[in-house]
């Protein structure tokens, strides 16, 4: 680990970017799967408006595995909510493999759900009364996978993510890592553009943490799946390929793990 650290940057003296220079950080050719534009979101709690997102630009390229960080309220859940479709933006488009999904009616949107989006959230999520086969199987049936062929992913998918020998047990005959990896296995199910994990390690310890953080990265390089991960975990910055920081709502900095000297266990202490 050590070999990719040389020297120490704070966070926070990581360079400011004007606005749309982010957007060139993919490169100009890059296939995108996300690109949001200009993305707000305000809650009206009474009289008070919350402005949880202030104007959120920025492209993801397809097959790129990119970090969230930032403050508690800075914005992440609501920014992935948003690009997950889960929540509708209050002005502002987000764009999921050139899809506008404020253009789409309920059906479209549960499709796009469905198909192309896989959500990991950080309490597992998985359905309680359902095996851990069928938790990864029903996502494919939903897509209308025969049966057949959608059972044969979830054996292979549930052996990919270790738990080959655990395909039978209800979640509560597992540990909360195991219930991750069912998640990380129904997340993958259907080969979708993205997965959108919303601290998937939050709930584990350091170790189990590393291990799903591990896992995450070897299935989007070997699924060739974008990942977008919001987290606390400064672990998470060696295996991206790109890390944004929020804060009130905003992007504030976004640059590539290479152009990040950090050294994170100094990181982690700050
Ligand atoms: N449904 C809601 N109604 C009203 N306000 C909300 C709602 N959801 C979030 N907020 C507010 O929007 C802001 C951003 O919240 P958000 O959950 O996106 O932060 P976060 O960065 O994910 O924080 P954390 O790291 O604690 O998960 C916060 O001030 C929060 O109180
Ligand atoms: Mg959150």
């Amino acid at each position: 680990m050590s070999s990719l650290h040389t020297k120490t940057i704070p966070a926070s003296d990581m360079p400011d970017r004007p606005a749309f220079n982010w957007l060139d950080d993919t490169g100009e050719d890059a296939d995108l799967t996300v690109m949001t534009r200009d993305v707000t979101k305000i809650y009206q709690m009474g009289e008070e408006k919350i402005h949880a997102l202030g104007g959120v630009n920025i492209k993801i390229a397809t097959g790129e595995y990119i970090s969230i960080m930032g403050p508690s309220g800075s914005g992440k859940t609501t920014l992935f909510n948003v690009i997950g479709g889960l929540t509708k933006p209050t002005s502002g488009n987000v764009f999921i493999d050139e899809i506008d999904v404020a253009q789409l009616d309920a059906n479209e949107l549960a499709w796009l759900r469905c198909r192309k989006i896989g959500y990991i959230f950080q309490s597992y999520n998985i359905v309680k009364v359902l095996t851990a086969l069928e938790n990864v199987t029903l996502p494919m049936l939903f897509a209308g996978v025969p049966p057949d062929e959608a059972q044969d992913r979830a054996v292979y998918i549930l052996g990919r993510v270790g738990l080959g020998d655990r395909v039978l047990h209800t979640p509560k005959e597992l540990s909360g890592g195991q219930q991750q990896r069912v998640a990380i296995a129904r997340a993958f199910a259907n080969k979708p553009s993205i997965i959108l994990a919303d601290e998937p390690t939050a709930n584990l310890d350091l170790k189990t943490g590393e291990e799903i953080i591990e896992l995450m990265r070897e299935m989007n390089q070997e699924e060739g799946v974008t990942v977008v991960c919001s987290t606390h975990d400064h672990k998470m910055l060696n295996i991206s390929d790109r890390i944004a920081w929020m804060q009130d709502g905003l992007l504030k900095k976004i640059a590539k793990r290479d152009e990040v000297d950090i050294e994170i266990s100094q990181l982690a202490e700050k």
